[in-house]
Order: C-alpha cells, then sequence, then structure tokens
C-alpha cells in the first residue's frame, strides 16, 4: 500500500481541522469526505489541495459503498462515534476515532466487541499523550527515577460558554445561548455533555501512559446542573474525579467547560508524585514545568522547558495533532498494534463516563470494568454483566 486513502466523516470544525493536519502527512490521500450538513461538504471541499481526488457525500453509507477507501477518520459528536466507527469495522475499514469515543457507556462495549470482530486497526486520535512534557515523563517514570507512583492529577479548564450546545440544524454553526433563542433552526447538541467530566481522555490518556496502568474505581462529584456564570447554559460547571487503580495509584481529574479562565495553552495541567520524585506541567504561559528528585541533591523544584516543539504552523494543539495519525498510518503500514489501541483507548474514556454515573449517585464509588479480554469474558463476545458496580 502506497499511501492511505482516508474518507473523513463529520466536516465540524474539528474535522475541518483533520483535512488540514492529514494534507500534511504524506502517507495519507484523502479520497472522501462527508457530513451529512450539505454546507459543511462544502466549505470542507475549499480546504483540500486536490478536491478532484476526493468523492463528496452527505450519505455516509454512500461513502462506504462507493468510495475507494482503505480508513475511516470519525470525527463526529461523540454519540454518534461508535455507529461510525462499527459501520467502518463491518465494511473491511481501519477506523481513527476522536475522543471521546463515546458519552454512553454501552457503546464502548459494541466498540471492544466490533474490533475484536474485525480484521481491521483501530485508533482513538488522542494527541495529549504526545506531549513532550508527558514523552519526558514517561521515560523518567520507565526508568525508576519516580519511583513508586503514588498519584497523578490532571486537570482540563477552558471556557467554552454556550459553545457546543446549541447548533443551527441546516448549517451545522454552533450558536450561543442568546443566537439559540432567536434561531428557528436551532437544535440543542450532545458534542459536549452535561457532564464535563465525561470529556477526560486528554488527562487520562497521558496520565496512564506514564503509570502503565488501569482504573478500578472512581468516585466524582459535581456543581449542580445549569452554569454559575451563564445559567442558560445547560451544563454543569465544574466536576472532580478520585480514582483508584490497579497497581494503588490515586488519581485526581479535574474538568470544567463553562467558566472563564486564563485559557491555552495551559489550560491542561498535570502533576505526578512518585516515592523518589514529582513533575508538574506549568500553571502559566510565564511559568516552566517542573522536576524534583529526591537523591539529585535538590533543595528546590527544577524549572524544565519541555514545551512541544511547534511542526507546523497551521497545525493545532501545539502541533501535537499528527502523532495519532501518524502513528495510526504506521500501524496499518507494518500490521502492528496502534499506540492507543481499542483497549487503551477504553482505558483512557471509560472512567470519565462512569465518573457521571457516580455524580448522579451523589459521589457513590462505582467500580470500572475490565473491557480487555480474560477468564470472564472471550473476544468478540459480549460480558455476562459488564456493568459498574457500587464498591
Ligand atoms: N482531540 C481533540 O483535541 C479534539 C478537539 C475538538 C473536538 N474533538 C472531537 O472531535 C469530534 C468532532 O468535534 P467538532 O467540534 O468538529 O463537532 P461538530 O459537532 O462541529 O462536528 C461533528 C459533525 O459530524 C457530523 N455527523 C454526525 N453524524 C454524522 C453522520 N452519521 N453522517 C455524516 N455526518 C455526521 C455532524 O453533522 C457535524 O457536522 C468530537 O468527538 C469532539 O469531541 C477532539
Amino acid at each position: 500500500m502506497d499511501k492511505i486513502r482516508i474518507g473523513v466523516v463529520g466536516l465540524g470544525k474539528r474535522g475541518r481541522t483533520w483535512l488540514k493536519t492529514l494534507q500534511a502527512i504524506d502517507t495519507y490521500e484523502i479520497t472522501a469526505i462527508c457530513d451529512h450538513i450539505e454546507p459543511l461538504v462544502q466549505e470542507a471541499t475549499t480546504l483540500l489541495k486536490e478536491p478532484e481526488k476526493a468523492g463528496c457525500f452527505t450519505d455516509f453509507y454512500e461513502m462506504l459503498e462507493k468510495a475507494p477507501i482503505d480508513a475511516v477518520g470519525v470525527v463526529a459528536e461523540p454519540n454518534a462515534q461508535v455507529k461510525l466507527a462499527c459501520e467502518s469495522m463491518n465494511a473491511g475499514k481501519h477506523v481513527v476515532c476522536e475522543v471521546p469515543l463515546s458519552y454512553r457507556y454501552q457503546d464502548y462495549w459494541d466498540l471492544v466487541v466490533a474490533v475484536e470482530k474485525s480484521n481491521v486497526k483501530f485508533q482513538m486520535a488522542e494527541q495529549a499523550r504526545y506531549r513532550k512534557f508527558i514523552q519526558a515523563t514517561r521515560k523518567m517514570a520507565e526508568q525508576g527515577m519516580l519511583g513508586k507512583i503514588l498519584y497523578a492529577e490532571g486537570e482540563y479548564l477552558a471556557y467554552y460558554g454556550s459553545c457546543y450546545c446549541f447548533r443551527d440544524s441546516k448549517t451545522g454553526k454552533y450558536l450561543t445561548s442568546e443566537e439559540a433563542k432567536s434561531n428557528p433552526n436551532a437544535v440543542s447538541s450532545d458534542r459536549s455533555s452535561e457532564h464535563p467530566i465525561a470529556y477526560i481522555p486528554h488527562e487520562l490518556s497521558p496520565l496512564l501512559s506514564v503509570i502503565k496502568d488501569r482504573v478500578v474505581t472512581v468516585s466524582c462529584m459535581g456543581t449542580k446542573f445549569g452554569s454559575y456564570t451563564d445559567p442558560a447554559v445547560p451544563r454543569r460547571d465544574f466536576e472532580v474525579a478520585i480514582m483508584h487503580t490497579a497497581n494503588d495509584t490515586l488519581i485526581r481529574i479535574l474538568n470544567g467547560f463553562t467558566t472563564p479562565t486564563p485559557g491555552h495553552p495551559t489550560s491542561h495541567w498535570y502533576q505526578i508524585i512518585g516515592t523518589e520524585g514529582s513533575v508538574e506541567w506549568k500553571r502559566a504561559k510565564w511559568d516552566q514545568a517542573k522536576m524534583w528528585l529526591k537523591n539529585a541533591q535538590m533543595p528546590d523544584w527544577a524549572g524544565v522547558n519541555w514545551d512541544d516543539d511547534v511542526r507546523a504552523s497551521n497545525i493545532e494543539h501545539g502541533g501535537r495533532d499528527p502523532f495519532p495519525l501518524i502513528d495510526f498510518a504506521e500501524a496499518i503500514k507494518e500490521d502492528r498494534k496502534p499506540e492507543i489501541d481499542i483497549y487503551t483507548a477504553i482505558e483512557a474514556c471509560v472512567p470519565g463516563i462512569v465518573a457521571t454515573m457516580s455524580v448522579e449517585k451523589g459521589g457513590r464509588v462505582l467500580s470500572i470494568p475490565d473491557f480487555r479480554p480474560g477468564p470472564n469474558r472471550k473476544k468478540g463476545e459480549y460480558p455476562l454483566d459488564g456493568e459498574p458496580k457500587e464498591v
């Protein structure tokens, strides 16, 4: 296979970013684009360097049937993604899918079973684990420099206001709560969840890649439904989850998207504490990442420059967006496991979904089922009971 012919389904803001990113990677050729909102397809064609090579579709099944594609990039609202991914794999296409894979718990069982039954590659396109800070921390952990990791935490605090809550069903444009009131085509959108903790992969994926573990229990609390900043926004402002891993590490994740913050590039923050040392990401643009090692004669934290290299000026998220797509292409070409395979992906998403159930139960501790095959579940089969339980 010379180039990977990819069809992108979902041409909202993120899907259009994907088109730019994919065109910056030599391995890909975009041979189809699809969105059921026609104006978005038209807009997307203007971003293609070779539009004549890409079929334009408003019907996903038509794209699967007619377009010459090896792989599908799924970039839709989270609750639409699993169906699109499963149908693509059933049709023999490799799948790379955006985060979070879904906000619905049952979708994860449907997806794992579909991947296991298929003969194709599946990768989640989570890019925060490719941060230079995370890569450096992962290396330190692998070399034992941090000792036994006892605690890891992450925060995603950004301000999206009422964006992602309401959209114009004809144009696909997102609307503010004010605009939605006067727009007859306004519909509520599940692009974001009522529960900010459901959007957990950018914290859990990097942290779990360092501690190489999986979450087994979670408890989560949230502020009331309806934002304090704009009561018309049907979201909870903050949710904080406390988790325990199989190998006895505690994890705390705080997420909130409806309260004003200083914003990028510090809207994501991480800290990892081990018995031999600690690292933490910077708090402000003028700040630095920090590192401390017990046996290195360090009376204080040392500042470290672990900022990302911005590889291409038009690539978002500090130049990290291409990494999961490059890895996916290599996994196909080399017929190997992708970096963020189905189990790694699920382990970075599902604790956030179970955390939302904990919020609904006033913070009760819930178990996180193991999605890997084992004595209780054969590959390609559903478990007899795959539900989280109160602990
Ligand atoms: N990795 C990241 O940093 C990052 C950043 C932003 C968004 N995302 C994720 O990317 C995805 C898309 O985000 P977005 O902001 O572009 O959302 P969006 O709502 O603007 O776009 C999603 C598009 O998918 C289309 N779609 C849904 N179901 C479809 C179907 N069956 N057939 C054809 N088209 C369909 C919708 O019409 C919509 O235009 C989400 O899962 C989001 O969580 C990830």
